[in-house]
């Protein structure tokens, strides 16, 4: 395999070579051209400059080159290396100007706003930014793999088309093979005629699946993509996003809170070290001190806190700076309240426990005061919940008698039940939503930049 430049940039000159890339710049002196060569493979480019040979015209930026030439010691600052270009073939032309029909590649040599750059997500990954959120994104997904593989854990994929509510929530969206064209009057047809001949969707969790394969080979975690047709437009939000959600046998909520905290400092410690060139990009340009918060929050200890206890913060706060959405014991979490508790009161991770149970999914193990769960929520300062977990109900007539509270079709969850039937254990796990983990490395403000293909209501581009 040809070199990529991230090797290049790390020989000793001189050296003859072949470098491939994309223009990301030129510039033209009197005799003399320089241009900027990236591969994508890091954020630096490479400098070639052309002295007294040829320069194809189309030339410019966002043009495909193969360059020949030799590696030496650069006189310029900032770079210890560049190539003395001896011939140079373009190999995919991207005119600065209209010709043909074609418009000019949209990616000129200034400044584009995200918003500018999500229009075109097929080429924004050509961008400094874009480029470097995708490669901590490839890193980060490395290093959960091998948090978990280290762990005894097994990899589980689980389902994407499911018959399943796995949240108790709704907002699901429907997998059908029908045509619209001429569908039958009535509910009952519709299901009966259609691919499974039952009601199907797209999964919004795999932790039903991955709670039974806990069950068998004691440690799993899921790692796929997960969908929700929730209609919350927001910076934190997806309608199609990455879910890791380990499911540990014997465990319970304390464990589970204490495996949160090692993973995600785990996947911190990883990305500074390894992904040091892109980090600085995001501290310098994204997200000022990133780097030393991350660095603080890897080596302190999360703070505990109790749903009850959060609430009673929220209460003293709100008579000094009301929230929009007025806290009492009982009310979900809003985001604004999250934020609060992780960035003034707690200045730090935080994991909060113990929510009542109204507000919380069914599965979840039911504390003896008859009114909370045991539940874990993990909030991070800027973006609130990161990760959402808990103890799982492994008493079946406890389980049962709050599906049918809620007016649940246990029929439907048989299978489901059938683990608390037989060889039932104590057993917990948790999400953490991958775009939010991705988000909070980089300092990126909205969830649609760190992913490829960001799907959100109203917006497939
Ligand atoms: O809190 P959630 O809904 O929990 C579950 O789905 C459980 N089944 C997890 C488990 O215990 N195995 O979602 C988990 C995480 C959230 O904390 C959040 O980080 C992320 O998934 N998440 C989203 N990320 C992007 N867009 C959305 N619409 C999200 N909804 C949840
Ligand atoms: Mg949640």
């Amino acid at each position: 395999m040809f070199p990529l430049i991230k090797e290049i940039l790390t020989l000793s000159p001189p050296q003859d070579l072949v470098i491939r890339g994309w223009v990301r710049t030129k510039r033209d002196m009197k005799n003399l051209v320089f241009a900027e060569i990236n591969d994508g493979s890091c954020f630096s480019s490479i400098q070639c400059t052309f002295d007294g040979i040829f320069v194809p015209p189309g030339l410019s930026t966002g043009s495909a080159v193969e360059i020949t030439g030799r590696l030496i010691p650069s006189p310029a600052p900032g770079q210890a290396v560049e190539i003395a270009a001896s011939s140079i073939q373009l190999i995919g032309e991207a005119l600065g100007e209209e010709k043909n029909g074609i418009p000019p590649y949209p990616l000129q040599k200034k400044r584009h706003s995200l918003e500018f750059l999500r229009e075109m997500p097929h080429l924004r990954g050509r961008t400094n930014t874009l480029a470097a959120v995708m490669r901590v994104r490839s890193k980060l997904s490395y290093a959960v793999h091998r948090f978990f593989q280290d762990r005894g854990y097994h990899y589980l994929h689980t389902p994407v088309i499911t018959g399943n509510d796995a949240e108790g929530a709704g907002s699901m969206f429907r997998v059908t093979a029908l045509d619209p064209a001429g569908l039958p009057k009535k509910k009952e047809d519709f299901y009966a005629g259609d691919f499974f001949g039952r009601e199907t969707f797209l999964t919004v969790s795999g932790q039903l699946e991955a709670e039974t394969y806990a069950a068998a080979l004691s440690r799993v975690y899921t790692f796929g993509p997960t969908f929700r047709a929730e209609n919350s437009n927001t910076a934190r939000h997806l309608a199609e996003f990455w879910m890791i959600e380990p499911e540990t046998a014997f465990f319970r909520l304390p464990e589970n809170m204490a495996l949160a905290e090692d993973f995600l400092k785990f996947c911190f410690t990883e990305i500074l070290d390894e992904c040091a060139e892109d980090m600085a990009f995001f501290d310098e340009r994204i997200e000022k001190g990133l780097i030393k918060t991350i660095r603080l929050v890897a080596e302190s200890d999360f703070v505990h806190l109790r749903y009850t206890d959060a609430i009673a913060e929220l209460e003293k706060a709100q008579n000094s700076r009301p929230f929009e959405f007025k806290p009492h014991w009982g009310c979900d979490l809003q985001s604004e309240h999250e934020k609060f508790l992780a960035e003034e009161f707690i200045k730090g991770p935080v994991i909060v426990t113990d929510y009542p149970k109204e507000i919380k999914a069914f599965y979840m193990k039911q504390n003896n005061d008859g009114k909370t769960v045991r539940a874990m929520d993990v909030l991070v300062p800027r973006l609130g919940e990161i990760i959402g977990g808990s103890e799982r109900e492994e008493n079946l007539s406890a389980l049962e008698r709050r599906m049918v509270e809620l007016g649940m079709d246990t029929k439907r969850y048989n299978w489901y039940l059938d683990l608390r039937r037989y060889g039932a254990v104590p057993h917990s796990g948790f999400g953490l939503g991958f775009e939010r983990l991705v988000q909070y490395v980089t300092g990126m403000a909205n969830i649609r930049d760190v992913i490829p293909y960001p799907r959100a209501a109203g917006q497939l581009y």
